[in-house]
């Protein structure tokens, strides 16, 4: 089930011209079944009717303070209590002002005053006015009260200025939601995944490689940075795009990722190597594309190193290492070898026979082995298998597993 799946999501819009955008928000969050309660302010109003959000969310908007309607006369108290969070997208320079300072002067900022749930804030205006002084105060006081504030992106504007002001798209803006409706049981703590196919150099036309999307990495590490984690993902190539608020490291090559996980393995809690790395490389690499009448029809190759492997013989305590591995057969058998062989905590293995699991799929059928024991996970989406990998990993901890 989705994140935002039952949950009362506020969605206050105000006075901007990127309010048109809100109504793609509105309509996706409705699909993924959240409740969607949609307050505009009277600048809103000005840019996108109301008409437009009722029809998305199916629920009505509100824009009166006060209504002489029995079931809406405490609209600001029902909308803040049982708001599970409260977005402000767009948020003008103006709200952002009257929030800081406590106002409570439309339907909107009452309804900030009157919740516990957690607010967002969206800015999105002009980059001179994000930029001004008055604007950089209001929302450093914002986040000093709690607010989470979501960096503007930058780029071309409405007014055809350039610069830091543009509301966010939808995919950032969304995975910013997603975390605050998660669980933060993985604050403070730092974890290292590698995710993708490596590619091992022929020539500058020719590689190796294998069948990784990267899937399940990014999925995991889209997961623990939702649930409180910094994370850094070291990548091979992919066709995904990078996920929201993780630190990015892009490598090719199965040396370039020894080096990369190397580096940042020291500081990590958790090490998740989902990565496919290939096992051999091309014994000599050519700096010119080799003509077809000059290829050697056998390719010598030489072994890369095995990068769990050496992570196993360095492992501090405290710090937990997780692999995975591809298997066609004896899967326990396997996993097992490799679980004591590479010194891990758990090990992931994916059935790479069967055509829903595995490779290039968007679901999973993983079964976990630990030294305790084993959980065989359902068939499900790589998402939910993330999260289930996950709490593993949380309990795994909570019962001092590698201290
Ligand atoms: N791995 C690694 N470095 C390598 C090869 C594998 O870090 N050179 C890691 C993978 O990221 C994965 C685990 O080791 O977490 C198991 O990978 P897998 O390909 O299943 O197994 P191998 O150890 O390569 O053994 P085999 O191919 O013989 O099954």
């Amino acid at each position: 089930m989705s994140v935002f799946a039952g949950k009362n999501i506020v969605v206050g819009v105000t006075g901007s011209i990127a309010a048109f955008k809100v109504a793609t928000w509105v309509s996706d969050l409705a699909k993924e079944e959240a409740l969607v309660h949609v307050v505009m302010s009277r600048a809103a109003e000005k840019f996108i009717a109301p008409l437009t959000f009722g029809a998305l969310s199916a629920n009505p908007v509100h824009t009166e303070m006060f209504s002489a309607d029995q079931h809406h006369s405490m609209a600001h108290i029902d909308l803040g209590s049982e708001a599970d969070i409260v977005l402000i997208a767009p948020a003008s320079a103006n709200t952002i002002a009257k929030l800081a300072g406590g106002f409570a002067d439309n339907l909107l900022t009452t309804t900030v005053l009157a919740t516990n749930a957690p607010v967002l804030v969206y800015p999105a205006m002009n980059s001179k006015m994000f930029s001004n002084r008055a604007t950089q105060r209001n929302i450093r006081k914002l986040k000093e009260m709690g607010f989470t504030v979501v960096d503007p992106a930058s780029g071309m504007m409405a007014c055809k200025e350039t610069g830091q002001g543009r509301l966010p798209e939808w995919p950032v803006a969304k995975e910013h939601i997603a975390k605050a409706l998660s669980k933060q049981d993985l604050k403070g703590q730092r974890f290292l995944v590698t995710a993708g196919p490596t590619r091992e150099s022929i020539d500058p036309a020719r590689y190796l490689s294998n069948r990784s999307s990267g899937k399940m990495g990014y999925a995991l590490a889209r997961c623990a940075w939702r649930r409180g984690a910094h994370v850094t993902l070291v990548s091979g190539p992919t066709s995904l795009s990078v996920p929201t608020g993780v630190e990015y490291v892009q490598v090719h090559s199965a040396l370039e990722m020894y080096d990369a996980v190397l580096s940042h393995a020291e500081v990590s809690q958790v090490v998740i190597k989902a990565a496919a790395v290939a096992d051999y490389r091309p014994e000599t690499q050519s700096r010119q594309k080799v003509k077809k009448d000059k290829i050697e029809l056998i390719l010598a190759l030489t072994q890369n190193p095995d990068i769990l492997f050496e992570l196993g013989k360095i492992k501090k305590k405290g710090q937990l290492l997780v692999g995975f591995a591809a298997e066609s057969e004896n899967l326990q058998e396997e996993g097992r070898k490799k679980l004591t062989k590479k010194n891990l905590d758990l090990i992931a293995i994916n059935d790479i026979s069967k055509s829903n699991s595995g490779f290039e799929t968007d679901t999973n059928r993983v079964l976990l082995l630990d030294a305790g024991g084993e959980n065989q996970l359902p068939l499900t989406s790589k998402d939910a298998t993330a999260n289930l990998i996950v709490d593993k990993i949380v309990s795994l901890f909570a019962n001092n597993c590698c201290t």
